[in-house]
């Protein structure tokens, strides 16, 4: 035990001593690698690496960091960023991260909650997507491929470019990459509807650990199920999706009407629970709650936004509130009709969106942020949300600068109607809604991190009484590594993977085991949270 002050300061400058070394090894081993790169792919190497030394290294690896917290608390930087062109540059990547045993990241939108895309506790690099992004829609088919590197928005807009009519089933914020987000389930706006971005994947492109092109047919279904929600990052590389389109109709209704504590907001939230996953698959109410102090009586309240897409017209939607969820009081007035692609700018809030091509923007404002998830089966009584707000007004009277939310979004409609099994994702029929519980903050100061990031923990620990047991379900694509992690070096036991490994797949956690095993036994695509293999 250290117990004087210079013994505390040896201590100290030990760690940073190793820490150097570490380093340092590192760039040493980095340096094989790139002449392992050129000497496999001599002509386009050295368009695509960035060392430390560049001086464009520190915008590149910045700009899709989108959560800060990782990136300022991470261990080691990458050593390189490859941003390849084509998929020969992936290949040897990949070949030659196996001959110098180095740690590969890949990174497409970089929207990863815990940053394992650009943040590790041991030497890395990072293979950037960006310039893999190209898309391309057959209309006729309904089908379109696009690569792992292209955003939502920018598949979005190309989906609306070439007809108003079809559209995708993929989340709210344009620049989440579809290399992440399709492998890790994605919840849509339309998921009552259509389910998930994974039900729509009728195809893909993955390079293995042998540096392989596989497509669906030479990879098998086996591994084609794993990457349809079991999260990319354990398998290999994936380079493009081929998904199927959807049809909507020229014009959808949006709404997002908001509710305080004055007005009702706790009884109709209670109230919406009943129905949430009940009401007409055309229609999905996703609530964003937070929570404001008066600023002249110093009263606490909670502001409940009900925002809401229907697949439909207004008067067919009016109609249907009326008969399922009348307490919400929504005319007319609150509704709007505008084409689906324009309802992906309305969702995804963007301060002065003027017009649909600002979902082509890859660039996002970036936070500190905490999240985590919860399933609901049963409805919470009026109490039991009356202690989660209590938790809520909390935090906020400590602290202004910071933000504090809970989204409560529904399943139910096609959500139930596809299996368990029949990807990894095994969040189905028996939900009622998925909550998320996220802290974002702009400061960098660690006290502040700590603090946050321990209300979500605070939260998640009042909550247990009134969601999901055995397992606490949990959704991969909001990564919470507070739920488990990999021991990176050495072998990673299945025993240990498999307590956040069940509460991300439940039943799923084992074939997924399989088919890791099957196809990288080696361990060479692992990060914090991969699927381990057997021994
Ligand atoms: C602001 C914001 C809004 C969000 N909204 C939604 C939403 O509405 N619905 C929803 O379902 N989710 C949502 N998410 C979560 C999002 O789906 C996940 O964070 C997703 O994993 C991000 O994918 P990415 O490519 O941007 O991230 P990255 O950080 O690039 O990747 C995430 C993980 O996937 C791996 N990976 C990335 N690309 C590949 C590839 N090509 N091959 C193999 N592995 C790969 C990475 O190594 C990493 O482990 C949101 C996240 C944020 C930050
Ligand atoms: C930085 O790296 C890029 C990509 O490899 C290269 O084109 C550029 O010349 C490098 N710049 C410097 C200053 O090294
Ligand atoms: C690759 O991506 C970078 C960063 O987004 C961009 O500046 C560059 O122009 C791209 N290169 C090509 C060839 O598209
Ligand atoms: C649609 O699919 C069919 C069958 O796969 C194919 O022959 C045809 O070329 C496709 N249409 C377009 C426009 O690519
Ligand atoms: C609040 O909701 C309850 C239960 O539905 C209802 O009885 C009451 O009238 C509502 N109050 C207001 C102000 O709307
Ligand atoms: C819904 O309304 C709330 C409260 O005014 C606002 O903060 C939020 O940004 C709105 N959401 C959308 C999608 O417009
Ligand atoms: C986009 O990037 C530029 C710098 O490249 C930055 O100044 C700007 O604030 C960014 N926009 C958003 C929305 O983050
Ligand atoms: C975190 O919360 C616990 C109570 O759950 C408290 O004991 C601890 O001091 C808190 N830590 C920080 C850093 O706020
Ligand atoms: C993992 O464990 C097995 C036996 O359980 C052993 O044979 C193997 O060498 C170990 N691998 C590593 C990398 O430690």
């Amino acid at each position: 035990m250290v117990t004087s002050r210079s013994s505390l300061f040896s201590l100290l400058s030990f760690l940073i001593l190793a820490l150097a070394i570490l380093q340092a090894d590192a760039s040493r081993i980095h340096d094989d690698y790139l002449k392992c790169l050129q000497s496999q792919n001599s002509d386009s190497i050295s368009t695509i690496a960035y060392t430390p030394r560049n001086t464009s290294y520190s915008s590149i690896l910045q700009s899709t960091e989108q959560n800060l917290r990782p990136a300022s608390t991470s261990l080691f930087k990458p050593t390189l960023i490859l941003t390849p062109l084509h998929s020969s540059e992936i290949q040897a990547a990949i070949r030659c991260a196996k001959k110098h045993e180095i740690q590969i990241r890949v990174r497409s939108g970089g929207h990863d909650y815990e940053g394992l895309s650009y943040a590790s506790t041991s030497p890395f690099v990072i293979v950037d997507l960006r310039n893999i992004s190209s898309i391309s829609v057959d209309r006729e088919n309904r089908t379109a491929w696009v690569e792992a590197g292209a955003t939502l928005g920018q598949l979005y807009y190309k989906i609306g470019e070439t007809s108003r009519e079809l559209a995708f089933v993929a989340g709210a914020c344009p620049t989440v990459g579809v290399g992440g987000h399709f492998s890790g389930g994605g919840y849509s706006m339309l998921s009552r509807k259509f389910g998930l971005s994974v039900d729509h994947i009728i195809d893909a492109k993955i390079i293995d650990v042998n540096g392989q092109i596989l497509d669906r047919r030479s990879m098998g279904e086996d591994l084609f199920w794993a990457i349809r929600g079991g999260g990319g990052a354990s398998f290999g590389i994936i380079i493009a999706w081929k998904v199927s389109l959807v049809s909507v109709p020229e014009k959808v209704t949006v709404f997002n009407l908001t509710k305080t504590s004055d007005q009702n907001a706790t009884q109709l939230v209670y109230q919406w629970q009943h129905i949430a996953d009940k009401i007409d698959e055309n229609l999905l109410i996703r609530l964003f709650i937070t929570s404001s102090t008066s600023p002249q009586t110093g009263k606490k309240s909670i502001v409940v936004s009900f925002t809401s897409l229907f697949v439909g017209g207004i008067d067919q939607l009016l109609s249907l509130m009326q008969k399922s969820f009348p307490e919400l009081g929504l005319a007319k007035e609150d509704c709007i009709e505008m084409s689906w692609l324009e309802s992906i700018v309305y969702f995804a809030n963007i301060p002065g969106a003027a017009s649909v091509e600002v979902l082509l923007d890859r660039n996002s404002s970036k936070s500190y942020f905490k999240g985590k998830s919860d399933y609901v089966k049963k409805p919470i009584s009026v109490k039991g949300l009356e202690g989660l707000w209590k938790r809520l007004f909390a935090e906020e009277e400590e602290d202004m600068e910071a933000y504090f939310q809970l989204q409560f979004s529904p399943y139910g409609g096609m959500m139930s109607e596809i299996s368990e099994s029949a990807t990894p994702f095994p969040h189905r029929r028996g939900n009622i809604f998925m909550i998320h519980y996220i802290a974002g903050w702009d400061e960098k100061g660690n006290a502040e991190s700590k603090r946050h990031v321990n209300w979500t923990r605070r939260i998640y620990s009042y909550m247990a009484a009134y969601v999901s047991k055995f397992p606490r379900a949990a959704y991969l694509n909001y990564r919470d590594l507070d739920l488990g992690v990999n021991k990176i070096k050495g072998n990673t036991s299945y025993k240990q993977a498999s307590i956040w490994g069940t509460k991300y797949f439940n039943q799923n956690f084992d074939r997924l085991v399989h088919v890791k095993t099957k196809v990288d036994p080696s361990n060479f695509f692992r990060n914090e949270q991969s699927i381990p293999p057997l021994s």
